[in-house]
């Protein structure tokens, strides 16, 4: 054979695969994100994300530690009131149930960098994530209130927030409203490119937030584009976010790599409740095996340029990274 090139050379063994692997996955850029409820004594599970709990703040330490020990190093809260009203006014009450949970993380687990996600739809009656005007999301009034639920978080003791409400100019007033309040250091991570998906679906049953009436295409944007995603990254860029988040992961890898390639700042990618539902029903089916699968979507997800991926299997993945299969 003439064969110069082969390039099953350098895929051999074990060894000379890692050593010439291009992506390299580390377990300090995993977020795990998890659901805070009022109650007590609670560990429920979501029904369409087995495996997933809601847990009331007094039982949060078992996960916590759980995800300490296994080096996951970040955790994003998201609250479940246990009332909601058209205001959402328990997104931003100094005792609403995520500030509760952030005073319980910050003395459970100090070390633990706690990010705080930055929405209304957990609390409001009507399910959207701002407040209402003649049946829409009245855009400039809600901006307000999302800058007094950053505050709250972080007075709380959340280290970073991470806007997910698709509102224009939020990042612009959450950095004045914690500057104005002295917490110029405190990082915004802006869920930027965020689309109006399906893979929400799971989410919604366990936040109980799916819209009363309508839908979210108002706001998040329409997942036939591209261009867009641009737009707003860079938006978000001038009005002083310092991480930018594309979401859901997978199905947008190409998102991921364009806003990696085109915006210089650190790309974080969420890989949804609907990524994990899909991947534990069809696990459970025994159609797939559940640790390859999981293994495979993160890495996609940093390949294609994420430097932070905030998933479901952060633990999980955690423990893959320490056994080899991925890292
Ligand atoms: C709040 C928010 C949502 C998710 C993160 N923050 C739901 C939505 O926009 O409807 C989805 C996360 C997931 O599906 O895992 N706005």
């Amino acid at each position: 054979m003439e064969l110069i090139n082969r390039p099953r050379r350098l895929r051999q063994n074990a060894a000379l695969r890692k050593m010439v692997r291009e992506t390299r996955m580390d377990k300090s850029s995993l977020i795990y994100p998890m659901f805070v409820a009022e109650g007590n004594n609670l560990k429920e599970e979501i029904p369409s994300m087995p495996g997933q709990y809601r847990y009331s703040v007094d039982r949060m330490e078992e996960k916590l530690t759980e995800l300490c020990e296994a080096g996951v190093t970040s955790v994003m809260l998201f609250g479940i009131p246990a009332q909601k009203d058209e205001m959402g006014s328990g997104a931003y009450a100094s005792d609403g149930i995520v500030q509760k949970a952030f005073r319980k993380a910050k003395e459970v687990c100090p070390k633990l960098y706690l990010i705080g996600d930055v929405c209304m739809c957990e609390y409001t009656s009507h399910g959207h994530c701002g407040v209402l005007q003649k049946g829409t999301v009245d855009n400039d009034r809600t901006l307000k209130l999302l800058a007094e639920t950053a505050l709250s978080q972080v007075q709380a003791g959340a280290d970073m927030v991470a806007p997910s409400d698709m509102m224009d100019g939020r990042v612009l007033a959450i950095r004045r409203k914690l500057d104005e309040y002295g917490y110029i250091n405190t990082p915004i991570m802006s869920y930027a490119v965020k689309f109006a998906s399906s893979f929400y679906g799971p989410f919604r049953d366990a936040a109980g937030s799916a819209p009363s009436f309508g839908d979210r295409k108002s706001y998040q944007m329409d997942y036939h584009n591209r261009r867009e995603a641009w737009k707003e990254a860079m938006l978000d860029v001038e009005e002083g976010a310092d991480l930018i988040m594309v979401k859901p992961a997978m199905a947008y890898g190409d998102l991921i790599r364009e806003i990696r390639d085109s915006i210089h700042l650190p790309v974080a990618s969420y890989s949804v409740s609907g990524e994990y539902a899909m991947v534990k029903a069809a696990s459970q089916a025994g159609f797939v095996d559940e640790t390859s699968i999981l293994c495979e979507m993160a890495a996609s997800a940093y390949r294609a340029g994420t430097d932070l991926y905030i998933s479901y299997f952060a633990k999980e993945l955690a423990e893959c990274m320490d056994q080899g299969i991925i890292g």
